[in-house]
């Protein structure tokens, strides 16, 4: 209806301006997320999540986050909630070059960062590093929140297999090999090594050596994103890149999200100075310092021994969910289906059998009340089709066994429907 159409039939309604043209041309390109689209069927009463890539709030020490807010507050009154420096708090600073030593990572004060979850992070690695046009290899499947920053820098992503052991990667030279024949820069290796979102595979030592191997005979600049590391649920965990890195070129990021609780919205940046140094200018235009109140909770729990104890706390709590989960997948899927036995982490990764749509098979599996995020947005290449993640993060092991059966309904009523 034209303004005059509008006028005429005697509706009162002004005519809205279009505003797509003013877009920037990234903007245009950007998406919603397959997860945030799946939220409106999550939330639906009575269905069972497996969807959301969130820690449980069970796990979050709210008592002791009570108690220290009480304290920062007591101690520090109004100077709690001032700016801090872009960088971070100092004393907090200090205290997580501490804590990434203990875990075999050393660093100089210039090379950390702290950033408002690795999410920012991964924003911030992007916009210092990325031309539009300029080539990231991701892992297939790769973590969409990371593959959705380097897309808003306009990079040109290119996959390189993951198969349970790692990284292939003979299939990353092949690739580096490729685009650098096609006359394009490849600006770095993004990569999950532990306990990765979405498939939920640890890199082994072996696989984590041999891709140093390859950075360093193709001088490539690693960006690992670690924040599952520390909720491993069997053996010792396998050593981060950064701490095997002999000639910096490894970039790592780590976060206190998935540990205490993701609204503290705490993470820190590990990498060359010159990176960082930028990375810094760059975290000022973006918000010109993360929250003093949330850095000042973090330090205390870091001081009291809280993060250590969390870590105790939450392993078996997670195992146990993850053991559940595999033990329902094992007693009702059918024949065909194929599931990783993660580790570690919050993820499984189921794959179908080829040929049939995770996408499509998420109407019947929601009619039978279970949700899950379907895998093919998680490559980069537009494969992944037959592949879904599932988290066992969110709901207890009762409603875990029977949201698997009811997962496998779906599944083999679509199978049966010839896919
Ligand atoms: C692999 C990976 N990297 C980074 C993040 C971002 O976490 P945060 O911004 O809360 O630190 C997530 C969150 O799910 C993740 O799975």
């Amino acid at each position: 209806m034209s303004l005059g159409e509008a006028v005429v039939s005697g509706v009162y309604c002004a005519v809205m301006p279009s505003h797509e043209s003013r877009l920037s041309a990234a903007a245009r390109e950007m998406r919603f997320s397959a997860i945030r689209r799946m939220s409106a069927l999550i939330e639906r009463p009575g269905i069972i999540s497996f969807a959301p890539g969130q820690p449980s709030p069970e796990t979050f020490p709210v008592d002791a986050f009570r108690q220290i807010l009480d304290e920062v507050v007591e101690k520090e009154s109004a100077g709690a909630f001032q700016y801090i420096l872009t960088r971070g708090l100092g004393t907090l600073l200090t205290a997580v070059g501490e804590y990434a030593a203990a875990k075999g990572i050393r660093s100089k004060p210039a090379e950390l960062l702290l950033t408002e979850g690795s999410q920012q992070g991964l924003d911030l690695v992007s916009r210092v590093l990325v031309d539009p046009g300029d080539v990231v290899l991701v892992e297939l499947p790769s973590y969409i929140g990371a593959t959705s920053a380097f897309r808003a820098s306009r990079a040109r992503m290119t996959g390189v297999r993951l198969d349970e052991e790692g990284l292939d990667v003979a299939d990353l030279r092949r690739r580096h090999r490729a685009e650098a024949a096609e006359g394009r820069r490849v600006k770095f290796l993004y990569v999950v090594p532990s306990f990765q979102n979405p498939s939920g595979i640890s890199h082994s030592v072996a696989r984590r050596r041999a891709l140093l191997e390859a950075a360093r005979e193709l001088d490539l600049l690693v960006v690992e994103d670690d924040p599952y590391g520390d909720l491993y649920f069997e053996d010792d965990p396998r050593p981060t890149l950064k701490s095997m890195d002999e000639d910096s070129r490894v970039l790592y990021l780590s976060s206190f999200s998935k540990i205490l609780a993701p609204g503290l919205r705490t993470a820190f940046l590990i990498g060359p100075e010159e990176i960082v140094a930028k990375i810094e200018i760059a975290k000022q235009s973006a918000n010109l310092c993360g929250s003093g109140v949330d850095q000042r909770v973090i330090l205390a729990c870091l001081r009291r021994g809280l993060i250590e104890e969390q870590k105790a706390r939450i392993r078996p709590y997670y195992r146990k969910k993850r053991d559940a989960m595999l033990a329902a997948l094992e007693a009702e899927m059918p024949r065909g289906v194929r599931w990783t036995r993660p580790a570690g982490g919050l993820f499984v990764w189921v794959t179908l059998p080829e040929g049939m749509d995770a996408e499509k098979l998420i109407e019947a599996a929601v009619a039978e009340g279970v949700a899950y995020i379907p895998g093919g947005p998680f490559f980069v290449d537009g494969t992944g089709a037959n592949t879904m993640r599932l988290t066992f993060a969110k709901e207890d092991i009762p409603t875990i066994q029977e949201g698997v059966k009811r997962l496998a309904r779906a599944v083999k009523s679509q199978s049966s429907a010839g896919h």
